[in-house]
């Protein structure tokens, strides 16, 4: 081999691939990227303009498991300016025509900014073209779940649609790489189901989704929650495979590991109350867009929790694991989130939005009640604004609901429920599904395979009273559906952050 070739050759190892960025913080952020080869020190060159990325940062986290194609980098840099867009380069990028750095993050917004801004949310999106959702399938999958030709997908939507959102949010299933057995059994995926064969499908499709992603999460921020998607290799047909292996899945294939190797959120910065962390990828909260609301007080807009509705609380819900999982204590989830929206300072903050992969008010199948009765109660006492979820492959924007499945009428003009939306929609191999309660009491508007799109969300917070929901459609970037809540946020009784709370404050009766 010519030596110019072979030097090509072995930098291509090195070759950052998956790009993607996520908030640490006020003054932080966290770059990640993958790699075929384990870094000594993962390093990120950046700057506040394209043509000087003066300033690097360094870490020593190139991780793997033993499945993995590839190794995941992740590097937080530390003491950003807020409300600064930045560029970033990975070190190791020669060239790559797919993938042309810098690329970009912004940090969160100053404090007195009253600036309206959007935030992009989808969920169930898999991954996309010949692994994953394309204009054709395999036996089994109905013609309203694939594509029409030339069918424009959610990834490609939101790459279109990306100057509208500032980042995005996926609270759960990503990929659908454990659907690889139903993608062979149905004659679509061309792959071994020997343990080998299998491993290195899952992790085809995994890296092939988030390589798609890419085009997004280059640019903008990524924040997530898990899902039951991540949880296992195998798309619920344990039979078949464990009859084939006796082994269930490969290393490296259960227990939510791609999803921990991959990301890093912020649950290790406490954003309201004081020594109040999260855990790793499952649970966090965070901040963003900032606002003066009566000129002397400066104010972040809005605090966003991302739960983890597949462990760790009380009759958990993916029943292949055990309920204490990830935390050290069963309520340890549930008390996070009570100390984090007790601390709110819902004068300093308005909006709380919240994010998880499972509903509960769905007019479909499967309401997570052991969710519901473990977080509702809180949703109510600390009076968020939303909570948007999906699980179920439909869309359904519903009434704010109080507890006891209580309607509030008031709808959006004031209510005093929380706001609930299911956006299941984003798509992937196999993806809608029917309502199986007809005129749902809940339901405002919806879509299910019937009459659906693949689609996402954007929300838009105008200012202290005012949030824009709408629904995109990925075929077309119309907006289906567009509602906007009122709330007045008087919230006299939470006007100051507490500055302890009780671990104890919310305990199953
Ligand atoms: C990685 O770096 C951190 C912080 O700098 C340090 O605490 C840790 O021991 C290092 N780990 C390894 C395996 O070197
Ligand atoms: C599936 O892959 C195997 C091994 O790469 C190949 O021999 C076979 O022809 C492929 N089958 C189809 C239907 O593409
Ligand atoms: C990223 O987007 C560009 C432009 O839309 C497209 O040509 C390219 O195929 C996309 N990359 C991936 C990996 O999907
Ligand atoms: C599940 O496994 C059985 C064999 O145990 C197989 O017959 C069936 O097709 C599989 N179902 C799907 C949806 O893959
Ligand atoms: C899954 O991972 C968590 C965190 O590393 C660990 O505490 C737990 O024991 C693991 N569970 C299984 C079933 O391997
Ligand atoms: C602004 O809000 C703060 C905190 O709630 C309050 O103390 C102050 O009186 C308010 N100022 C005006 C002009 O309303
Ligand atoms: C909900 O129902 C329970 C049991 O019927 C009752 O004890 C409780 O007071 C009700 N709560 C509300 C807010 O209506
Ligand atoms: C879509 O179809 C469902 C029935 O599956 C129906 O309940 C719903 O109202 C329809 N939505 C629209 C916008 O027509
Ligand atoms: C908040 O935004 C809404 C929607 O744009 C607008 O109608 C309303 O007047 C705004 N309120 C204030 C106080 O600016
Ligand atoms: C979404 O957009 C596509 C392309 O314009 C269109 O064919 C489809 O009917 C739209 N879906 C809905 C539910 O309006
Ligand atoms: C909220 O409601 C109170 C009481 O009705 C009223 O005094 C106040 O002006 C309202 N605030 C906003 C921002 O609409
Ligand atoms: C909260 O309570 C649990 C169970 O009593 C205990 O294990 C944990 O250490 C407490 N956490 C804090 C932050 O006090």
């Amino acid at each position: 081999m010519h030596f110019l070739q072979l030097a090509a050759a072995l930098l291509t190892l090195f070759l950052p691939k998956l790009v993607r960025s996520a908030y640490a913080g006020p003054h932080a952020m966290t770059v990640s990227w993958n790699t075929y080869v384990e870094l000594d020190a993962p390093t990120v060159h950046f700057g506040e303009s394209k043509n000087s990325l003066t300033r690097k940062a360094s870490s020593n986290v190139s991780i793997t498991y033993p499945s993995s194609l590839t190794y995941n980098n992740h590097v937080r840099i530390e003491g950003l300016r807020a409300d600064t867009k930045y560029w970033y380069l990975p070190e190791g990028l020669i060239s790559n025509c797919d993938l042309v750095g810098p690329f970009t993050f912004k940090t969160p917004r100053v404090i007195g900014d009253m600036s309206p801004y959007a935030v992009a949310l989808v969920v169930d999106m898999g991954t996309m073209g010949p692994e994953g959702l394309s204009d054709t399938a395999g036996t089994g999958i109905a013609a309203a779940d694939i594509l029409m030709p030339g069918e424009q997908n959610t990834i490609q939507s939101l790459t279109h649609e990306i100057d509208t959102f500032e980042f995005l949010i996926q609270p759960g299933d990503f990929a659908y790489a454990d659907t690889w057995l139903t993608e062979v059994n149905g004659g679509y995926l061309n792959a071994t189901t020997s343990l080998e064969g299998g491993a290195k499908a899952y992790e085809s499709i995994l890296d092939d989704f988030y390589d798609q992603l890419t085009n997004v999460t280059k640019a903008v921020p990524f924040m997530t929650a898990p899902g039951n998607h991540e949880a296992n290799c195998v798309d619920g047909n344990y039979s078949q495979f464990c009859l084939l292996h006796d082994l269930g899945c490969p290393l490296g294939q259960s227990n939510f590991t791609g999803y921990i190797n991959h990301f890093r959120m912020p649950s290790d910065v406490a954003n309201q109350a004081p020594h109040n962390f999260g855990v790793g990828n499952m649970w966090y909260s965070y901040d963003n867009g900032q606002i003066c609301f009566n000129d002397t007080v400066q104010a972040r807009m809005v605090h966003y929790v991302s739960l983890d509705m597949e462990t760790d609380y009380p009759d958990y819900a993916d029943a292949n694991y055990d309920p204490i999982q990830f935390g050290s204590y069963l309520l340890q989830q549930v008390d996070f989130l009570a100390a984090d929206l007790a601390a709110v300072d819902r004068c300093k903050t308005p909006w709380i939005v919240i994010t998880g992969h499972r509903q509960w008010y769905s007019s479909g199948t499967g309401p997570c009640t052991a969710c519901q009765a473990v977080f509702e109660p809180l949703f109510n006492e600390y009076q968020i604004d939303l909570y948007l979820s999906g699980h179920y492959h439909v869309y359904e924007r519903q009434y704010p609901i109080g507890l006891n499945a209580s309607i509030d009428y008031n709808n959006l003009d004031d209510p005093s429920a929380p706001w609930y939306i299911i956006n299941g929609v984003g798509g992937h191999y196999g993806g809608l599904s029917p309502f199986n309660i007809a005129d749902s009491p809940y339901q405002v508007f919806g879509l299910s395979i019937l009459n659906a799109t693949y689609g996402w969300s954007r929300l838009t917070f105008h200012n202290r009273t005012h949030m824009t929901h709408e629904f995109v459609n990925s075929s077309s970037n119309a907006v289906l559906d567009s509602a906007t809540l009122y709330k007045n946020h008087t919230f006299a009784h939470r006007c100051n952050s507490r500055a302890t709370w009780s671990n104890t404050t919310f305990r199953l009766e």
